[in-house]
């Protein structure tokens, strides 16, 4: 009687032990986040504690997308510490790729970087949007690739709107993915940011002009109902991630859509927490490329069922 042996359901156990294991944390998925760090400049870099939040929040991402960078320099000293801390508990290594100083007035001028783990995620192309008066900060575009996830290639578009013109901006973003997604042949887009698409800059109604948010092509991942603000006076959902096309909405880990309250999660107090930005990041997570991954609930349940069947025939 082989079924009924009580050998099986311990092996199957083990089985499901196993493979929850290796799609553990560490191993299953790739996290992407997007960060206005809110003038990210020398002073804030050499500001201890400032920068011991920023490096927790940063070292949860396999990709962080930082906006409103000032200073090229903040960002070395970003990175060199990451790599500091990291080497100690999870052994990551991180490289940053940043945009030219972009905007319309030399007092404001702001980088878009991507910061990524080495280990993680290869970077297989970039390209800087050039079409004249269409953005205030135009995007600077990047292709990735990852063994990691199901998807393997996909491309991130980043965008910090000015707020005046958000509307339009937003709605050009269409036509960046439409470019970017002929360039590398790849229909794998997600675009994310501060495109200030919240409150009074893109309201309801609004929003019915912006082809990224009428299109069915498009879904975003961040509601309207989301509050991407650190303060306790406003509640509008300004950051955003959006993603194109089926395959990639289904390569996403179901509720990984997310903003990363910082000043909960780490106990800070608010002004603390202002003092490095008055956004809270967003994050998605892209599904793991383990079969094994797929197969685990089966496992749990053939496993569970098992037991159940050993345990009445006991009796
Ligand atoms: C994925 O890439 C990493 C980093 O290059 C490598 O160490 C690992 O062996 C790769 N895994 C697979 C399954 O190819
Ligand atoms: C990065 O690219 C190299 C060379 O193609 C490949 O061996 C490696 O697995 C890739 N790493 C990841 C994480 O996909």
């Amino acid at each position: 009687m082989g079924w009924r042996s009580p050998l099986l359901p311990l092996l199957l156990l083990f089985f499901s032990f196993i493979t929850l294991s290796m799609g553990g944390a560490k191993e299953s998925g790739l996290r992407i986040c997007a960060f206005n760090v809110q003038k990210f400049d020398k002073v804030k870099s050499s500001n201890y504690r400032l920068m011991h939040t920023l490096l927790r929040i940063v070292s949860r991402c396999d990709i962080a997308l930082l906006q409103e960078v000032m200073d090229p320099k903040a960002i070395d000293a970003l990175v060199k510490s990451l790599n500091r801390e990291t080497e100690r508990y999870n052994g990551y290594h991180y490289k940053s790729l940043s945009s030219k100083s972009l905007g319309n007035s030399p007092s404001n001028m702001q980088q878009y970087v991507f910061i990524y783990r080495v280990e993680t995620v290869n970077v297989t192309g970039q390209h800087q949007y050039q079409k004249k008066q269409s953005f205030v900060r135009e995007p600077f575009v990047v292709a990735f690739q990852s063994n990691r996830t199901a998807i393997n290639k996909f491309i991130l578009v980043p965008l910090h709107t000015e707020p005046s013109q958000a509307i339009q901006e937003i709605d050009r973003l269409y036509d960046v993915c439409e470019e970017v997604s002929k360039k590398w042949n790849n229909k794998n887009v997600m675009l994310l940011g501060d495109f200030h698409a919240g409150c009074a800059y893109v309201t309801r109604a609004s929003k019915k002009k912006i082809r990224l948010f009428s299109s069915s092509k498009f879904s975003s991942l961040i509601g309207d109902k989301v509050d991407t603000t650190v303060s306790d006076e406003t509640h509008c959902a300004y950051d955003r991630i959006i993603v194109h096309g089926e395959p990639l909405l289904k390569a996403i880990a179901p509720f990984s859509a997310n903003v990363f309250n910082y000043h909960k999660e780490f106990k800070l107090s608010r002004s603390l927490a202002l003092q490095l930005s008055d956004h809270l990041p967003v994050e998605v997570t892209l599904k793991g490329s383990a079969l094994l991954l797929q197969a685990t609930p089966l496992l749990i349940l053939l496993s569970v069922s098992a037991v159940v069947q050993s345990f009445l025939s006991a009796l």
